[in-house]
């Protein structure tokens, strides 16, 4: 159940989302304090204002390699710009007069009550966005309350992150080798996990021209052009990168159930292996073997969706990657309301292109379950590490609390179609 945490969840749709039936009087729902008193941000806090803030002092903060492979995306970038003009094409349709008073901003997934209706996506290399950033990402989610996916190609143990971080989303990337795929799944429910996200929107990598431009490259190759960035960013070279290598050389740590080789060996592409072949069949496999909540991230067709839930998945996590992969993939948003009129009673996930509360309102209203940011909590984590990222969220979650107002809802679940129109529609006739 969403929302104010009130009711049984049997009542509920797949993630809990439905709203009550028309004529109900809804319980009341639980005030979060979303917005905090501006005496309660530190005071190098105070100048971010809005997720967008943080990208520029993140820039500054790290070398034009980290961040150009952070803020990039494939070829054109048709799709990651696409990702966020879908939002500008959808315009809301508020209900006025309607006591808002006590509204929430509360979400429940999978039968857990988080505090907003967003988390933390899984993202690459997040522990060289500040030191220990992966860690960073999970402390802060769990302090605020919201679910954070550890990501496949992190450079800390997942071990790691769930016994100090508190983490309980686990991100693969997976080959289509079963024996590889098991001993993964084992270890990631040894660990303590209790939700695998498998992504399948990169059978390849992405063509990443910015990274080459930039000089960035996985494995990471030693040059003078690092070297000198480097040294022109000092806080970073220092506080993060010599910090992290005090500990010994960043390995690729959750690609398969061994540890991998460090992120600077010639034999990590090798190591890592061929990953074009996994198929349904592995879905199927790993849910045979896999207890918890099984997720299928980087979804945006309908037929997907009903192949997963043929084979039991609980949760579609529609993404195009943040436009990382293929370039020119339909904008999420888009594909939303086909994806969750097809995802029968799994629930639906959604990422790319959230900037704003309003675009996590427009997203629910078109079918999410619940919303998922990657690149703006990294650039939090690096322009002001985990007291950033957790200043984002209550940005993010403030915007939703003030638009939620606007839009005439007490509950999240309260969010429905009727709320959206297309922003542009076609003259009528005549
Ligand atoms: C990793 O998932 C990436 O998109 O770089």
């Amino acid at each position: 159940m969403t929302d104010g945490g009130q009711g049984g969840d049997a009542a509920a749709g797949p993630a809990g989302r439905d709203a009550p039936a028309p004529g109900t009087v809804p319980p009341a729902p639980v005030v979060t304090q979303a917005r905090r008193p501006d005496d309660a941000v530190p005071r190098q806090l105070r100048g971010f204002l809005a997720l967008d803030d943080f990208e520029p002092a993140a820039r500054r903060r790290l070398p034009r390699q980290i961040y150009g492979y952070y803020a990039g995306a494939a070829e054109t970038n048709q799709s990651r710009d696409q990702n966020r003009d879908a939002f500008r094409r959808i315009a809301f349709v508020p209900d006025t007069l309607r006591d808002v008073s006590r509204r929430s901003t509360a979400a429940t997934l999978f039968g857990e009550r988080h505090r907003f209706p967003f988390g933390i996506a899984p993202m690459g290399l997040s522990g060289l966005s500040c030191f220990e950033g992966d860690l960073v990402l999970a402390r802060a989610a769990r302090a605020e309350g919201v679910p954070m996916a550890v990501s496949a190609t992190s450079i800390m143990p997942l071990e790691r992150v769930a016994a100090e971080g508190g983490a309980r989303w686990f991100q693969a990337y997976l080959p289509g080798e079963p024996a590889r795929i098991l001993a993964m799944v084992d270890r990631v429910e040894r660990a303590g996990f209790d939700t695998l996200v498998l992504t399948v929107d990169v059978p390849v990598p992405g063509n990443r021209e910015n990274n080459v431009r930039t000089g960035f490259s996985i494995p990471l190759r030693p040059s003078l052009k690092l070297l000198a960035d480097g040294a022109a960013h000092p806080r970073w070279s220092l506080g993060t990168f010599a910090r992290t290598l005090r500990a010994g050389m960043p390995h690729m740590e959750n690609m398969d159930a061994r540890r991998g080789p460090p992120i600077l060996s010639r034999d990590l592409v090798r190591a890592v292996g061929k990953r074009d072949g996994l198929s349904w069949d592995h879905v199927e496999l790993i849910r045979r073997r896999w207890r918890g909540r099984f997720i299928l991230k980087g979804v945006l067709a309908p037929g997907d969706a009903r192949e997963a839930e043929a084979r039991g998945v609980d949760a579609v996590w529609v993404s195009n990657h943040g436009g990382r992969q293929l370039d020119g993939a339909l904008a999420p948003l888009h594909a939303l309301p086909a994806v969750k009129a097809a995802a029968g009673s799994m629930a639906v996930l959604f990422d790319s292109g959230v900037r704003r509360g309003s675009d996590v309102l427009k997203a629910l209203a078109l079918g999410a379950d619940f919303v998922f940011l990657g690149r703006p909590f990294l650039f939090a984590a690096a322009a002001a590490g985990e007291g950033g990222v957790r200043h984002a969220m209550g940005l993010l979650g403030a915007e939703v609390d003030r638009n939620m107002a606007m839009l005439g809802v007490n509950a999240v679940g309260e969010v429905a179609r009727r709320h959206v129109c297309d922003a542009h529609p076609p003259p009528g006739p005549g």
